[in-house]
């Protein structure tokens, strides 16, 4: 059956800003957070300490970290940062990160062109950059990137992506998210891979599911997760986002169109979605566009 509560994994300020050419003033992006923390969002990824020159629109990392302490923010929310490597590492922990996120690449291509490095030689600086994370007691997840298709490469074989899956979990990261970096999975093909994950070993408890809309198949993908067992769900206020290293990535799953999902499977996630479509509203004017989420333009119509 369906679970009775969802945790949203928010991704909007880190997978929806990253692909942004203008860049947005650091204030803004520190009221985006707060408003998300507002209207219920408890896992917030906040920026990544990538390198300032491969993705711009994040190089204020390092002085948007401590704006968010400002907010009087519950012990229970938490603003988790995307991790590349072992200098990023040492940039989040100075900036006061408390949980991080490292990500790899189930394909050769995208190791290239997202992390200029192989899939050995990242996975090793990425358990590395964990051993160091644990070490100083921070809470890690881990993502795979281009888990059921890649652009250059086409399908990706499951086996490819547990003996990642695998590995991170191995190193030390207490979630696993399986990212359809492109957005070309179908339902399918999700019940499949989780399938094949657990028959690795993997427990259902330690997935996550991040899915790209691309081709419209986002709600349909997380509804199959839901059916094999997971319970958290990655995506992005107002559907912002994609990835510069992916071609044809768009954006995420819009956290409006989840919740409005979820409110009516009678599943609890704790966001209030008024409040979400204000902000996301607001993003948007800040953007200069409307944003992608057909319910945020469902509920802000007439
Ligand atoms: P590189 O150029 O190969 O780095 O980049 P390097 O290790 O050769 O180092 C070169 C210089 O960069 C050195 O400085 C380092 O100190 C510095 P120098 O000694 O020459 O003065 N450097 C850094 N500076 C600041 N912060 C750092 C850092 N690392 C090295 N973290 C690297 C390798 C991994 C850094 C680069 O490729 C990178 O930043 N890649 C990130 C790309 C990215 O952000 N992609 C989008 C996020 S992933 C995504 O969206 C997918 C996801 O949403 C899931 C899904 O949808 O599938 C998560
Ligand atoms: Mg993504």
């Amino acid at each position: 059956g369906l679970p009775q509560r969802v945790t949203v994994y928010e991704v909007g300020a880190r997978d929806g800003l990253q692909n942004e050419a203008a860049l947005v003033p650091t204030e803004a992006k520190a009221e985006f957070i707060a408003r998300l923390a507002d209207a219920g969002l408890w896992m917030i990824e906040a920026t990544g300490f990538v390198h300032p020159k491969w993705v711009p629109q994040l190089a204020d990392a390092d002085e948007l970290m401590p704006l968010l302490g400002r907010h009087g923010f519950n012990d229970h929310t938490r603003f988790p940062v995307l991790v590349p490597n072992r200098r990023g590492l040492v940039r989040a922990a100075a900036a006061g990160a408390k949980d991080i996120a490292v990500f790899a690449s189930a394909t050769e291509t995208f190791a290239a062109k997202n992390l200029n490095s192989t899939m050995e030689q990242s996975m090793l600086e990425i358990e590395a950059t964990l051993q160091q994370a644990l070490a100083r007691g921070m809470r890690a997840r881990g993502y795979v990137s281009m888990c059921f298709g890649d652009p250059w490469e086409g399908p990706v074989a499951l086996r490819a992506v547990a003996d990642v899956v695998v590995r991170l979990i191995a190193a030390g990261c207490v979630q696993v998210s399986l990212g359809d970096t492109i957005g070309t999975a179908t339902p399918g093909h999700v019940r499949t891979l989780i399938d094949a994950l657990e028959r690795r070993g993997v427990a259902r408890d330690r997935l996550a599911v991040h899915f790209h809309d691309t081709y419209g198949q986002a709600l349909a993908n997380t509804y199959a997760a839901l059916q094999a067992g997971i319970a958290t769900v990655d995506s992005s206020a107002g559907g912002l986002g994609g990835c510069p290293y992916a071609e044809s990535a768009t954006g995420n799953l819009a956290t409006e169109d989840l919740v409005w999902m979820l409110d009516g499977l009678g599943i609890t996630t704790g966001v209030d979605l008024r409040k979400l479509v204000e902000t996301s509203g607001w993003m948007a004017d800040i953007l200069g566009r409307p944003a992608p989420s057909r319910a945020v333009q469902a509920l802000t119509r007439g």
